[in-house]
């Protein structure tokens, strides 16, 4: 694996003049419209750059963006890879190891998700401050080179709770409403039965989705501080288990996506890393 991230580290750099960005960004559902917001120096498509995956999923582009948000250097990865696509948690993961390469300290992702908690609504913006990886598996299993981190990976705080405490600040300033919950992470592609989502929340869940749980992972195995937002698209609570459908997923997401594009790009001005 490391020779293939030297390899593909390389290739994007010779394609961007060495831009070294400080922020990596996974434009999930929801974050979309965060492109419009950078000011792009370079745009490779997935297709383009050696070992990456493409993405299968409508509604996810598949393209590398370098350039500038809030005066800071990212890369956003416009689309990501999950797990009911086929693909190894490895491959998921493979870009979070490309950016740790080109010196990414901060990991920024957001999902659309079910809500579990009664006090959530559709449309609700919730800030992640811990996961439960309910994945049958683990993007680390396997030999570890101590080179990438270590064997066994700290995650008493998955999500940086200095990064929480300065974007709920951000959003009472600007007015928008926000949440802070648990993200479990589960495979997917079908959404929960009624019973699920009630064990979800039983186990401590708010939201449920099918992704950022995987990333968030290799990203702490990087060292590298991590940020995550969830829109919740649909609503797991007992009584109100309606049909979901992946268009309504897009809809409500794209809604919210101003509230959640400036709310990153104001995280990102702000932070200190
Ligand atoms: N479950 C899992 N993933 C999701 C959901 C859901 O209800 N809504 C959006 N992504």
């Amino acid at each position: 694996m490391l020779q293939e991230i030297e390899f593909t580290t390389k290739n994007i750099l010779n394609k961007t003049n060495n831009f070294n960005p400080q922020f990596g960004i996974i434009l999930g559902t929801g974050l979309g419209g965060l492109v419009n917001e950078i000011k792009a120096h370079y745009t490779i498509p997935y297709s383009e750059i050696p070992n990456f995956p493409v993405s299968t999923v409508r509604g996810h582009g598949g393209k590398l963006i370098f350039g500038e948000l809030g005066g800071k250097k990212v890369i956003a990865m416009q689309g990501r890879f999950h797990y009911y696509e086929g693909y190894t948690m490895q491959q998921i993961t493979f870009p979070v190891r490309v950016m740790k390469a080109l010196g990414v300290k901060t990991l920024i992702v957001s999902n659309a998700s079910g809500g579990m908690n009664p006090s959530y609504e559709v449309g609700e913006i919730m800030i992640i401050n811990d996961h439960i990886n309910l994945f049958p598996t683990n993007p680390l299993i396997g030999p570890n080179d101590e080179q990438f981190g270590p064997r066994f990976v700290d995650m008493s705080e998955p999500y940086k709770k200095e990064y929480i405490t300065l974007a709920k600040a951000i959003a009472a300033e600007h007015g928008i409403k926000v949440s802070e919950g648990v993200y479990a992470g589960l495979t997917g592609p079908c959404f929960e039965t009624p019973a699920e989502y009630r064990y979800l929340w039983r186990i401590g869940a708010d939201v449920v989705g099918m992704s950022t749980v995987p990333e968030v992972i290799v990203a702490k195995h990087s060292n590298m501080n991590c940020f995550g937002i969830s829109i919740v698209t649909d609503l797991g609570v007992e009584g109100k288990v309606f049909n979901v459908s992946h268009d309504e997923v897009l809809e409500v997401a794209k809604r919210q996506e101003p509230k959640m594009s400036k709310l990153v790009k104001e995280f990102v001005n702000k932070v200190i890393l």
